[in-house]
């Protein structure tokens, strides 16, 4: 069961060793996976509550089957004939309002103790709260992208109704930004992260089951280079056995409470 703070002096104290490893950090990354905005109402994938254990795991071959076809992918999402966990999703996304949580990470950013967040959510709420240094892998389900520049297009939360026009830079097929299965990263997003990376000292990874490739591979990496990892997830996780410290409380409760150990003087 997870409990608040206030009432639990293990969890404050753990708190507390967190903010003093960051304080003595020289590069601290964040790694956000979709726990982090499981309390703004956005369902996770895996786990009990997960859409993949909810609806099965989608076909490994999303993007392949969009380049063979766009047009047909996008008169079939166009008509709503679409997979019943992304109806889910959307549905959730359009409600979801970033939670202190997020508002707390913007907050670590602008005092310093972190120096970047690499998200794989695509929900846009670490923008939406004010994140900096933004990092967001698995992209954004507000933007169109070209799959040959890269170019980004902001849509609001406007889904548009036919296949985009080509990219207006170089032409290119334009798509959601989101990465779908079997899509490489976008190299740019993905260079930035893994300089990240490759920089940090220590890798704070919040809400992430850290099993989707090649996202969760930056962790090992980090680990492998000599990194302090540290974890925020109320479930023991693949990366647990790798972490220094694994905090068993929720994105909403801990990240709040670290913020305030680290701006406590
Ligand atoms: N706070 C923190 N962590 C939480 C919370 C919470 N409130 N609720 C659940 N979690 C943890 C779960 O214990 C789990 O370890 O968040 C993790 C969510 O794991 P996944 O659903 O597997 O999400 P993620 O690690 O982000 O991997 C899925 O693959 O297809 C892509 O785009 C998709 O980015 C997504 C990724």
């Amino acid at each position: 069961m997870i409990t608040t703070f206030e009432h639990n002096p293990d969890l404050r104290s753990q708190v507390g060793e967190i903010a003093s490893i960051l304080r003595q950090s020289d590069h601290t990354v964040a790694m956000t996976g979709a726990g982090m905005s499981v309390e703004s109402g956005i369902p996770p994938f895996s786990g009990t509550d997960g859409l993949w254990t909810k609806y099965g795991t989608p076909p490994m071959d999303g993007y392949s089957r969009f380049r063979k076809d766009p047009i047909g992918w996008w008169n079939r999402r166009t008509n709503e004939k679409i997979d019943a966990h992304i109806m889910e999703l959307r549905d959730a996304l359009k409600n979801a309002r970033p939670h202190a949580g997020h508002f707390a990470l913007a907050g670590m950013v602008q005092i310093g103790a972190l120096n970047s967040v690499i998200t794989q959510n695509i929900d846009g709420l670490d923008e939406k709260a004010g994140v900096d240094k933004l990092f967001e892998i698995h992209g954004n389900r507000q933007k169109l992208r070209c799959v040959d520049c890269n170019d980004r297009v902001l849509l609001a939360d406007v889904v548009p109704l036919f296949a985009p026009d080509p990219c207006g830079v170089c032409g290119g097929l334009v798509k959601f930004d989101t990465v779908m299965f079997g899509e490489p990263i976008p190299e740019d997003v993905m260079r930035s992260a893994r300089a990240e990376i490759d920089r940090a000292d220590c890798v704070i990874a919040i809400g992430t089951s850290a099993t989707v490739r090649p996202a969760s591979g930056l962790l090992w990496i980090a680990k492998a280079a000599g990194a302090t990892m540290i974890e925020i997830n109320p479930s023991e996780t693949k990366l647990t056995s790798l972490c220094e410290l694994s905090l068993r409380s929720t994105a909403g409760l801990a990240l709040p409470a670290l913020l305030e150990a680290l701006t406590d003087t």
